[in-house]
């Protein structure tokens, strides 16, 4: 499943937006409900706007009535190895999630490496905190 997902990502990335950076990203996210949204990159000549890869799988699995918990996500870039996701996107990540999740990059060799979402953000930011 990891490699099938970080395939989904990279070929995701094919259509990323990005006439500024020309840093392409795709993301891949399998929920628990077994389904797998995908999203680019799409940048904005006001810069600030631009909406990474992973926050545009996460609304695109929202928006087509996804109710459950992230499982795991790839991430993948044809201009990066390791393509680490950036601080935003990590607290999105957390936000959809009840349990840790497997934060899939380009290892050696085209070898998906798999990471857990508490390594890269260890003090979350979650919603129990705001009741
Ligand atoms: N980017 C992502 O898509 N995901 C991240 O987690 C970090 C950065 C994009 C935003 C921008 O289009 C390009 O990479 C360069 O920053």
């Amino acid at each position: 499943m990891n490699k099938k997902l970080f395939d989904m990502a990279f070929a995701a990335a094919s259509n990323a937006y990005v006439p500024y950076s020309h840093f392409r990203v795709g993301a891949a996210v399998l929920f628990e409900s077994s389904k797998i949204y995908t999203g680019c990159n799409v940048e904005n000549s006001s810069f600030g706007l631009t909406l990474c890869a992973e926050r545009n799988a996460i609304s695109t699995a929202i928006a087509s009535g996804e109710k459950g918990n992230i499982k795991a996500i790839a991430i993948a870039s044809p201009n990066s190895k390791m393509c680490f996701p950036c601080g935003a996107c990590l607290q999105w990540m957390s936000e959809f999630c009840s349990k840790d999740l497997d934060v899939i990059l380009e290892g050696e060799n085209q070898q998906p490496v798999t990471l857990k979402l508490s390594e890269l953000l260890p003090y979350q930011f979650r919603k129990d905190r705001l009741i």
